[in-house]
């Protein structure tokens, strides 16, 4: 929008400048003390028994620990995977615990596959996902002039184009029902740091949060949450070889995470709140559809 300059027009654009100025100083004192309050009154978690997760890249990692923390918390899981033989292994996993898991061989980066499978599950299930986590995510790890152009591709395709798919194939009906959440799996590498594909992608992850969380901000739909989960280096063997530099000798807070953590991870999910980023805790999330200027600070 082009505004012609008069002194008049100048001076308003000032004004909404420092009162838009004001109001995010305010927004932010605001969410760092609710937040701080909620540090030691933790808000209660969302009760999620009778809830459909689907999980993406439930084969390995943290999407194996996740569908075991979500079975524990009631919920059915829909595993996906692209390898059918990990994905079955979480699955025997789940029933063991008592749990009701379905699994797919899907192909993420495939929109086709996507789709199919979303209908797919909706047939099998005789009902919709109601909480859908993007977790799966690959690394290639090289500098960025040795890294083979497929494998470049390949993470970006996985950590970020796939999260348009299942997004475009799971929340229309979240949207109808006015009741859903959908939890992306980032990285504290989607923040800052130095590893070319996969910082580029989980940047365009963290992103991908922001827009999908202020869009349902923007339409009023109150029913569908928005998680960002940025974990630290977990030790699932994705980084084997990463070294951390300990600095200040705060070990204990830059150390890998132990899988351990992924228990409070899932916990966080199901808080669905925003928290205030501590050195000690490991993951910093951004919750239910806050403002993005908040957002952005607060990581
Ligand atoms: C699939 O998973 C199995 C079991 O975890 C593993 O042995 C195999 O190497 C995986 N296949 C591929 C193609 O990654």
């Amino acid at each position: 929008i082009l505004i012609i300059s008069s002194p008049l027009h100048t001076k308003l654009g000032n004004m909404i400048f420092l009162m838009d100025l004001q109001m995010m100083i305010l927004d932010v004192i605001y969410f760092i003390l609710r937040n701080s309050v909620r540090i030691v009154m933790r808000p209660r978690t969302k009760p999620i028994d009778g809830e459909l997760v689907l999980i993406t890249g439930a084969g390995g990692g943290l999407g194996r620990l996740f569908a075991q923390e979500f079975t524990k918390q009631g919920a059915e899981v829909v595993l996906w995977d692209i390898n059918s033989s990990s994905n079955e292994q979480t699955a025997k996993l789940v029933r063991e615990m008592g749990g009701k898991a379905s699994t797919y061989t899907v192909d993420v980066t495939n929109k086709e596959d996507v789709y199919r499978n979303a209908d797919l599950v909706r047939k099998d299930l005789g009902r919709d996902v109601t909480i859908l986590v993007n977790n799966a995510g690959v690394v290639a790890g090289e500098r960025m002039l040795d890294c083979p152009d497929e494998m470049v591709e390949r993470t970006m395709k996985v950590n970020c184009h796939a999260l348009f798919w299942t997004v475009k194939a799971f929340l229309p009906q979240m949207k109808a029902q006015d009741h859903g959440h959908i939890v992306t799996i980032a990285s504290v590498l989607g923040l800052f740091s130095t590893a070319c594909d996969y910082c580029a992608s989980k940047f365009a992850a963290v992103g991908f949060h922001e827009s999908l969380a202020h869009e349902l901000l923007a339409e009023q739909v109150e029913g569908v949450k928005t998680t960002l989960v940025c974990p630290y280096i977990v030790d699932t063997g994705m980084f084997e070889g990463c070294k951390i530099r300990y600095v200040l000798h705060l070990n204990a807070c830059i150390s890998f995470v132990s899988q351990n953590n992924i228990v409070g991870c899932s916990r966080f999910i199901i808080f669905s709140t925003t928290s205030v980023p501590s050195p000690f805790r490991h993951f910093k999330l951004t919750g239910a559809n806050s403002p993005i200027a908040v957002h952005s600070l607060f990581l």
